[in-house]
């Protein structure tokens, strides 16, 4: 889709054009009546086409960023019915205030992962016109960035929502070859030989039933004088059948979408780059596979980890934080006077049956820099929330025979124990530096939800670059 920007004064309008209407009270309206009888309401999602008007009705509740991005991609997905090509939306100043929105809505409501329809819709290339009272540095400059951060949401959610056979460890690898290559960022590439002579037991074990080579890539953004050095790390399980603690069958659907975290981390460093972010970005992605044969790793194996902790491995099926466990350790061991150290997976059910399938849980041992990552969530139009750490669901992931156990001997707080797993692999230096994001609620759709499709939502990408675009205002 094309979105301009146009001052109001100028008489653009053409007669092709279907003119959408942001409606939060129903009052005053000449078509009131019409509405009435179609039976429009001025709340979420309620839409009315009136085609010999050109007129499309969108209601909204509130006016924040949920509520006008849902109204948006409702909208668009109303106009993508028809065979206009071409429509315009008039901004109030309340709705000057949610540009944004606006925006990010509209190009992330017109998503549709096709790539697998032999019989393609014939697809128009749609046109908004966005009518202001006056075209502002600020608007120009939000159009600019959130063109870049809807695309990158939505180059998250086309890598996710591609087939297990089609999108395997060295395929991710390419596409971060591929981000490196156009927007000249430094890569690395390495295959199962560097994590075997590094002592990435935890990594390397998780992947060895696979045919594909486990992959660990390291993409960085270095800018001159950048202002912070963030580390992103991303769980990139390719798929997670469950290993020899095999998934029943139910469970199983939707685990190509178990790469999420490295997806988006990906897509990040993409929209950072793109952006000019003043700071050092790393992004470094696990990308492995978690399958069953002869040489599958076993529940009652003990793994060393990179940073030398011994992991008894009790469920082949927490394979994620063993490999981000050795993902950790790399960037810390890698780069040194970090500022931040994020990692995003889809780690854990629990968290999905805690928070919802919306809401991200956010861990970490500093509280300041956890409530600074919701803010920066709901900012930018993600659900997050706190999960607290405490020492008596530490005492669950201890083992009798190693150093911890890759599963709590509890049934409740696992999104928790798994978080406080990985806070074994940050070291002291880090320890108030790190978050990690449980993305395994939002990540994949099943259910729609406001401009969400079925399938990826590209979890992630925006409360991070949001959290990085308020670093730079801060510093
Ligand atoms: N990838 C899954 C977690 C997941 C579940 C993501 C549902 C998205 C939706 C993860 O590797 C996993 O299987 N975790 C286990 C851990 C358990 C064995 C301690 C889980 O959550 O059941
Ligand atoms: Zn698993
Ligand atoms: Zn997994």
């Amino acid at each position: 889709m094309k979105i301009n920007l146009i001052e109001k004064s100028i008489e653009n309008v053409s007669n092709s054009q279907i003119e959408i209407i942001f409606v939060k009270s129903i009052e005053n309206l000449a078509d009131r009546e019409i509405l009435e009888i179609l039976d429009f309401k001025a709340k979420d999602e309620s839409c009315v086409l009136l085609a010999e008007a050109k007129k499309i009705y969108v209601g909204y509740e509130d006016d924040n960023y949920d509520c006008i991005a849902i109204a948006i991609a409702t909208a668009i997905k109303k106009l993508q019915t028809t065979k206009f090509s071409s429509a315009k939306i008039e901004l109030d100043e309340k709705l000057e205030n949610n540009f944004k929105a606006i925006v990010e809505g509209a190009l992330l409501g017109e998503y549709k992962f096709t790539t697998y329809k032999s019989q393609k819709e014939k697809e128009i290339k749609l046109e908004l016109d966005i009518l202001v009272t006056t075209k502002t540095e600020r608007l120009e400059n939000i159009l600019k960035e959130s063109k870049i951060i809807a695309k990158a949401v939505n180059k998250t959610r086309d890598m996710v929502n591609t087939p297990p056979a089609d999108f395997y460890p060295k395929v991710m690898a390419k596409k971060a070859k591929k981000i490196a290559q156009d927007l000249e960022l430094d890569i690395k590439v390495e295959g199962e030989k560097f994590l075997e002579e590094n002592g990435m037991n935890a990594m390397l074990s998780v992947g060895r039933a696979s045919v594909h080579e486990s992959q660990l890539i390291h993409l960085t953004y270095k800018p001159q004088n950048p202002q912070a050095k963030i580390v992103l790390v991303g769980k990139g399980l390719t798929y997670d059948s469950g290993g020899l603690s095999l998934k029943p069958a139910d469970f199983m659907v939707t685990m190509k979408a178990d790469k999420s975290g490295g997806c988006a981390v990906l897509s990040t460093l993409w929209a950072v780059a793109k952006l000019g972010l003043p700071f050092e970005v790393h992004g470094i992605v696990g990308a492995v596979e978690n399958m069953i044969g002869g040489n599958a790793y076993k529940p009652d194996d003990v793994l060393k980890a990179k940073n030398g902790k011994t992991i008894e491995v009790r469920n082949t099926d927490a394979e994620g934080r063993l490999v981000l466990a050795d993902c950790l350790s790399y960037a810390q061991d890698e780069i040194k006077d970090i500022d931040y150290i994020f990692d995003y997976a889809t780690l854990t059910g629990a968290c999905v049956v805690g928070v919802g399938e919306y809401t991200t849980g956010i861990m970490g041992n500093n509280e300041i820099l956890k409530r600074n990552a919701v803010l920066s969530a709901l900012k930018s139009g993600e659900y997050a929330t706190t999960l607290d750490f405490n020492r008596f669901l530490r005492k669950a992931i201890k083992s009798e025979i190693a150093d911890i156990c890759n599963i709590a001997n509890t049934r409740y707080g696992g999104a928790i124990t798994a978080g406080m797993f990985l806070d074994n692999f940050i070291t002291d230096e880090n320890k108030e530096k790190w978050i990690h994001f449980d993305i395994a609620g939002p990540a994949f759709v099943e259910k729609p939800w406001g401009y969400n499709p079925h399938g990826a939502s590209g979890t992630g990408v925006r409360m991070t670059i949001k959290f990085l675009q308020d670093l730079v205002d801060k510093n």
